[in-house]
């Protein structure tokens, strides 16, 4: 698929995710000659900037960015394909101006991205307006619209806001993102899995134990109270990134990378998850909120003392579910899934442990460490792959000890590449791949709507974990098996 000039309009474009990813994704992928020629780039914003304060702002934030990597010349050519619109999206009048901008200017290519990084609660409203200004006329060239999570605050939510975009854009139009699915190592993960051939026969209940996925961070909610305080770790994290990983472990095979063919695979994956009941809400999933702790050195508050949070706020900065797959591959393998604030290191990992091996063959001798194989893959900070395997200890004794089949993703050399620049010029090219479909984030939210229902009515208590730990000892009480535990180290231990 080619990439083609398109006008990048951004909606939020002075905010956060603008500012951190996708000013320096855009400028990053100009850095590397692959924005086509003609792409403009305009953002809108409520603030009165003219095109030199919003030229300086945008050399600002793709400073801040990579301080080491700015490069004049890039910057020149960079900042030619920037504009700036000043208007209040709530008002139609920004618009119908809009559309004048565009049609009136030939810098303009036909063809429109429209990338709403904007309130949730705006996205139906823009949408409106940008269909009563015209602005999804496809007449001259293609209109794609890039949707922000979270999409919806539960299914009903959803589906009414997929039923008011159904009334001004087709699916093939929508690319709702989760960025997680632009990270390197993710995409590995299909790489790892589809080709090498040795994997495929263990990669099943008869030989897999459990698998865990973690994704935590040592930061804190830093000033997003006023999303985070009503979203939570279960909407913010669980529902949508580290389900999408769960979708990418445990798939069959698709039949090609074409979109379509790995949505029809993930969503099969969902549908098979055993629904979890009222009532069994607390053998499966846990929940709890950062009390105040050292991270790296450093005392820091509780998430109750962070600004703009009410002090009596129950919601949660951890969340931890267990899930069964229902089908002939995954039946009986729990599915481990966690997620944390000010925990004690920033890590992404999926963690997959293998069955123990019958172990009469060293009765009375000294072995003492036999763990379980286990296969790692590092999403970030590091990116790797890491395989572990029993060996014979060097020497006399029939001792063993664990050691590690370790594959790199990166070498030194080869630089990382943020999930934006990727998702950015599939809207590009027009590759969905990467991007959710609708039953995908319906039949997630079908998975931890009744999690969030009942966490919604007892309101009264939440425990705590201090800042900077792995989280609450009690999420113990998810595994299956006095056997399982987490597993937080990247080294292997022997038990
Ligand atoms: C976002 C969440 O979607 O993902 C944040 O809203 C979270 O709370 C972030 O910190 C994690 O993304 P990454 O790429 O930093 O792992």
């Amino acid at each position: 698929m080619k990439a083609e000039p398109c006008t990048y309009t951004i909606f939020g474009a002075t905010g956060n995710l603008s500012r951190t990813k996708l000013m320096p994704a855009l400028y990053r992928l100009d850095a590397a000659n692959r924005l086509p020629k003609d792409t403009r780039i305009l953002a809108i914003g409520r603030r009165p900037w003219d095109q030199q304060t919003w030229l300086a702002e945008a050399r600002q934030m793709i400073e801040d960015k990579a301080p080491g990597e700015f490069d004049e010349t890039v910057f020149q050519r960079f900042s030619a394909r920037l504009y700036y619109h000043q208007g209040d999206i709530t008002q139609p009048q920004c618009y119908t101006e809009l559309a004048d901008t565009i049609s009136q200017k030939d810098d303009f290519p036909k063809n429109i991205a429209f990338y709403l990084s904007i309130s949730p609660s705006d996205f139906g409203t823009v949408m409106e307006m940008l269909s009563n200004a015209n602005l999804f006329n496809e007449e001259y060239g293609w209109r794609r619209v890039i949707i922000e999570k979270p999409f919806g605050y539960d299914l009903d939510s959803a589906q009414a806001l997929q039923t008011r975009i159904n009334r001004y854009l087709s699916e093939e139009q929508i690319y709702r993102i989760d960025h997680y699915l632009g990270k390197g190592m993710v995409r590995n993960v299909l790489v790892f899995r589809f080709a090498n051939v040795m994997l495929e026969p263990l990669w099943n209940r008869n030989y897999i134990d459990h698998v865990q996925i973690t994704h935590s961070e040592d930061i804190g909610i830093g000033s997003r109270a006023a999303y985070y305080d009503k979203a939570g770790a279960m909407r913010d994290m669980l529902q949508s990134h580290l389900l999408q990983l769960l979708t990418l472990v445990a798939m069959e095979p698709p039949v090609s990378m074409e979109a379509e063919s790995l949505r029809d695979e993930k969503v099969k994956v969902l549908k098979s998850i055993r629904p979890i009941p009222r009532e069994a809400v607390h053998g499966h999933a846990f929940r709890a909120q950062y009390a105040n702790g050292r991270v790296g050195g450093e005392q820091v508050n509780g998430y109750v003392q962070e600004e703009d949070v009410p002090a009596n706020s129950i919601t949660e900065t951890y969340a931890a579910m267990k899930l069964y797959i229902d089908n002939w591959r995954w039946r009986g393998v729990p599915f481990y899934l966690r997620t944390g604030k000010r925990m004690s290191k920033g890590q992404s990992v999926i963690s997959i442990c293998f069955r123990h091996p019958p172990l009469q063959f060293f009765r009375g001798t000294e072995v003492q460490c036999m763990n379980p194989n286990w296969v790692l893959l590092g999403i970030q900070p590091e990116e790797f792959i890491r395989i572990e395997m029993t060996v014979k200890e060097p020497g006399l004794e029939m001792r063993t000890r664990s050691t590690s089949l370790d594959a790199s993703f990166r070498l030194d050399n080869e630089k990382p590449i943020d999930a934006y620049e990727d998702l950015l010029l599939d809207v590009l090219k027009g590759d969905r791949s990467l991007f959710l479909r609708f039953d995908e984030v319906e039949y997630a939210w079908r998975i931890v709507d009744p999690i969030l229902q009942t966490w919604a009515i007892e309101r009264d208590y939440i425990v705590t974990y201090p800042a900077g730990s792995w989280g609450p000892e009690d999420s113990r009480r998810l595994f299956d098996k006095e056997s399982q535990s987490w597993r937080s180290s990247l080294i292997p231990e022997c038990k």
